[in-house]
């Protein structure tokens, strides 16, 4: 199926689609994928971003999409709850640029902070966060970056997402945008490719939390055949060479059947990376959402500006 007929598939409600075809990895029978090793080991890594020790990682590159690299689920319980509430309570405010900014209903006050009492407004703003932009602020209107429109990026996402890259051996990708989309279980990601950066030699790597997507990647034209798969919560998807520039989109969220956020409450009091608090809050949220933080480089090596 061409692009436009597998998302309208995959979307309907009714009839439902059928998910036999949907690329599971964690159902390798019935996929072609080559293994990869990661090119570091844990004593490299001086902090792990949540992430479970490089020697536990599965890494599988799929040969139907040369250069589409998928991490099952490398953070650690205690790590998935960090992240999310990271992209919840921090990376929903200034200096990053929200959708909902242009809407003027935050008058000096966070999405956060409204959303997490019990109110009516709590109730109606709380769905309307739909992304997030940090770093170079993608411009949705002209697809374009602008050294004059671009706020720091944040240290860890820079530094999960250099171990990342370091472990599948893009040593020199330095993390300069990034889109954090929330979705709803209603919420769809409409067919695109990313080709605004300068440097769309450099990979883009997708992380995603919280509910099940289908996700769904074609090829360079609308027209070619298109493949779907699951992206769970913790699963790290990596568009790499020739797959850099392929149609992509989410048609539907499913509920998720296992939710690791929740897994080993106990262990984590110990040395938690997040306020409990918080987590409380971030967790009635994540239980009817999902969270897909989307990294890019923009320059090319060696640029230091844009224009
Ligand atoms: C994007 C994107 C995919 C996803 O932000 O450009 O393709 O899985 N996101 O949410
Ligand atoms: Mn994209």
């Amino acid at each position: 199926m061409m692009f436009r007929d597998s998302f309208k598939y995959y979307k309907s409600r009714n009839p439902a689609p059928d998910l036999s075809n949907v690329i599971d990895l964690e159902n390798l029978d019935c996929i072609r994928v080559r293994n990869i090793k990661a090119h570091i080991t844990g004593e490299e890594i001086e902090d792990n971003f949540g992430l479970k020790s490089v020697e536990k990682w599965k890494i599988y590159e799929l040969l139907d999409i040369p250069g589409l690299i998928f991490i099952q689920n490398p953070f650690t319980p205690n790590g998935q709850r960090y992240w999310i509430t990271r992209c919840l309570k921090d990376y929903s405010k200034e200096p990053y640029k929200l959708n909902i900014d242009a809407h003027n209903i935050l008058n000096n006050e966070t999405w956060w902070d409204i959303c997490f009492q019990t109110s009516e407004r709590a109730k109606t703003l709380l769905p309307k966060l739909r992304w997030a932009t940090l770093g170079y602020h993608h411009n949705w209107d002209t697809k374009l970056y602008s050294e004059n429109s671009k706020s720091d990026m944040p240290t860890e996402l820079f530094g999960l997402t250099s171990i990342l890259a370091k472990a599948l051996g893009f040593s020199n990708f330095k993390a300069e945008a990034a889109i954090v989309n929330y979705y709803r279980m209603n919420s769809t990601l409409a067919g695109h490719t990313d080709h605004s950066e300068m440097n769309v030699t450099a990979p883009l790597f997708s992380i995603s939390f919280g509910q099940t997507a289908i996700f769904l990647i074609g090829g360079p034209r609308q027209e070619d055949p298109t493949n779907a798969m699951f992206l769970r919560s913790g699963d790290v998807v990596i568009m790499s060479n020739s797959s850099r520039l392929r149609y992509h989109g989410v048609p539907k969220i499913l509920p998720a059947s296992k939710t690791p956020w929740d897994d080993n409450r106990e262990e984590s009091k110990k040395n938690s990376m997040y306020n409990c608090d918080d987590w409380c809050k971030a967790r009635t949220y994540i239980a009817e959402a999902r969270i897909n933080m989307n990294v890019r480089q923009v320059l090319k090596p060696g640029q230091i500006v844009l224009y």
